[in-house]
C-alpha cells in the first residue's frame, strides 16, 4: 500500500490548477446510461473513483474510453446495449456512489439490480430516500441477498417531497425523472453545485428541467434523450483543501480554474481566521497568516459550510488562536480524523458531533493512517506544518478524489514524496473504505 512521507515547515508559494470535480462526474458518468446515444465528458478527474465507475459502467455493458495523452481528461461513454444492468456487490462495495446508477437503468431498462452500498467509514450511509422515490414513481423494489432489484416497465411522473436533504438522492430520482411519463416535482432537493452540473448535461441530452440549484425541481418526462458534450466543474472540495493548505503553513498560493462562488462559505470563514483572499472569476489567491484566529464551523447542507471540508478544516484550528468549536451535523462519524491529529499534538475534545479545538497546538510528525477520503486530506494538511517527517499510511483514500496530490504540493514547495508500488485500481486493496 502506498504511503506519503511529508517534511513539514515550509510555506508553500506558486499556483496549482484544480482538476474536474469528481462528485459532478460520477453522477454525470451515470446519465450516460439514459440514452444509446455517445456522451462526451470533459474536464474528468483523473482519480481512483472514476476508474471504479468506468469498470461499473463496462461492466453493464457501456463502451467507455477514459481518455489519455492529449485526450486526457475526457471521457467517451456510449450504453448502447446495457446487456447485464447489475451494479455488482465486488464493485459497490469500494465506491457507495455507485448507488447512482439506480435511477438511470431502471428509467432506461426498467430493470436495475444494484448491490447495496452498505455503511462507509462516516455513516451509514442509507440509500432509503433514493428507494421511496423509486416507488413513488412506480418502480417495484425487492431487496434481498445484499441486492435491490427495481422494476418498471416505465417509471410515472411523482410529486416527491426528500424527508431529509440527499446529494446523490436528488442526482439519482432526477435522472430517473428525465425518463419519467408525465411531470416530476421533487421538494427539499439539495442544492449543491453538483446537482446543477448534472442538470446541464441532462439539459443538454434534450431533458427538460425547471430549479436545478434551488430547493424545488421540476421535470417534464421525455420519451428519449440523444448524447451530448458537456465540461465537468472545477472541484470546490479539492480548491478548498488547497487554500487550506496555503493558510495552515503561512505561504501564498493562487489557485487557477476554479469557481470562487461555490466556495463562498469557505471563503467568509477562512477570512474570518485571519486569511488573505482574493478572487478572479476563476481564480483564488490565499496568503496564511502568522496570527490565524480560531473560528466556529457547523456543517450544512449547501451553500452552508460543507461536511467535505470540515477535517481539512480541523487541521488549520489547530493553529489558530484560540478554541474552534466544529459541529458535525450531515454525517455520524465523521471525526476520523481528530485521533490522528491527537497524536500529532493536536489539542481536540470531542462531544457526540461536537469538536472543540484548542489552538495553538505545535504538531509533531508521526505514523498515521489514512481512514477516508477528507480525513486523509486533513492529515496531510497537518504534515505539512508538523516539525519533522509524517509518514501517511494507505493513501489509496486520498487517491480517491485528489488527482496526483503530491505532485501538484511538490508545484508549491512541498516536501512530499509518495512511496509503495503505484498500483492500478485492480490492485487496490480489498479493505478499500467505501464512502
Ligand atoms: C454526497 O454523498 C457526496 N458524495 C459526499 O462526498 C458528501 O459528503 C455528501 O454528499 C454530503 O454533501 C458524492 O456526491 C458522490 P447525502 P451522499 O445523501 O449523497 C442521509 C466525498 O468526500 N441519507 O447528501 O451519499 C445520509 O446518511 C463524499 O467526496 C439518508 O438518510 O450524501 C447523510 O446523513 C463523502 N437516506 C445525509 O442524508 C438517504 O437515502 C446526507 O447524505 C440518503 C442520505
Amino acid at each position: 500500500m502506498d504511503k506519503f512521507i511529508i517534511r513539514g515547515g515550509t510555506p508553500l508559494e506558486g499556483s496549482i490548477r484544480i482538476s474536474g470535480a469528481k462528485n459532478s462526474a460520477l453522477p454525470c458518468m451515470a446519465a450516460a446510461i439514459l440514452t444509446e446515444d455517445e456522451v462526451v465528458l470533459e474536464n474528468i478527474p483523473d482519480v481512483r473513483d472514476i476508474e471504479t465507475e468506468r469498470r461499473l459502467l463496462a461492466s453493464m455493458g457501456a463502451e467507455v474510453e477514459l481518455g489519455y495523452g492529449r485526450a486526457h481528461h475526457r471521457t467517451r461513454i456510449r450504453c448502447a446495449v446495457l446487456s447485464d444492468p447489475v451494479a455488482k456487490y465486488e464493485i459497490v462495495k469500494t465506491m457507495r456512489a455507485s448507488s447512482l446508477v439506480l435511477g438511470p437503468l431502471v428509467a432506461r431498462t426498467g430493470l436495475a439490480r444494484v448491490a447495496m452500498p452498505g455503511g462507509c467509514a462516516i455513516g451509514g450511509r442509507p440509500i432509503d430516500l433514493h428507494i421511496k422515490g423509486l416507488q413513488a414513481m412506480g418502480a417495484e423494489i425487492v431487496q434481498e441477498h445484499g441486492y435491490l432489484e427495481a422494476r418498471a416497465s416505465r417509471l410515472r411522473g411523482a410529486h416527491i417531497v426528500f424527508d431529509k436533504i440527499t446529494v446523490t438522492g436528488t442526482e439519482d430520482l432526477l435522472m430517473a425523472a428525465v425518463l419519467a411519463d408525465g411531470e416530476t416535482v421533487m421538494e427539499n432537493c439539495a442544492r449543491e453545485p453538483e446537482v446543477t452540473d448534472l442538470a446541464a448535461l441532462l439539459t443538454t441530452m434534450g431533458a427538460r428541467i425547471e430549479g436545478a440549484g434551488s430547493a424545488t425541481i421540476r421535470v417534464q418526462g421525455a420519451e428519449k434523450l440523444h448524447g451530448g458534450r458537456h465540461r465537468i466543474n472545477p472541484d470546490r472540495i479539492e480548491a478548498g483543501t488547497f487554500l487550506i493548505a496555503g493558510a495552515i503553513t503561512g505561504g501564498d498560493i493562487t489557485l487557477t480554474g476554479c469557481n470562487p462562488l461555490h466556495l463562498s462559505s469557505v471563503l467568509g470563514k477562512l477570512r474570518e481566521c485571519g486569511v488573505s483572499i482574493e478572487t478572479t472569476t476563476d481564480t483564488i489567491r490565499v496568503r496564511g497568516s502568522q496570527a490565524l484566529r480560531a473560528a466556529d464551523i457547523s456543517t450544512e447542507e449547501y451553500p452552508g459550510f460543507p461536511t467535505d471540508m470540515q477535517a481539512q478544516f480541523m487541521a488549520l484550528a489547530t493553529q489558530a488562536q484560540g478554541a474552534s468549536v466544529v459541529t458535525e451535523n450531515i454525517f455520524e462519524n465523521r471525526f476520523m480524523h481528530v485521533q490522528e491529529l491527537i497524536r500529532m499534538g493536536a489539542n481536540i475534545r470531542v462531544d457526540g458531533r461536537i469538536a472543540i479545538v484548542q489552538g495553538r497546538s505545535p504538531l509533531s510528525a508521526a505514523a498515521v493512517m489514512a481512514s477516508d477520503l477528507r480525513a486523509s486530506a486533513s492529515l496531510v494538511l497537518a504534515a505539512l506544518v508538523a516539525e519533522g517527517e509524517t509518514i501517511i499510511d494507505r493513501v489509496y483514500h486520498i487517491d480517491r478524489g485528489y488527482e496526483r496530490i503530491e505532485e501538484k504540493l511538490r508545484g508549491v514547495g512541498a516536501k512530499i514524496r509518495r512511496i509503495g508500488n503505484v498500483f492500478r485500481d485492480s490492485e487496490a486493496p480489498a479493505a478499500a473504505a467505501v464512502q
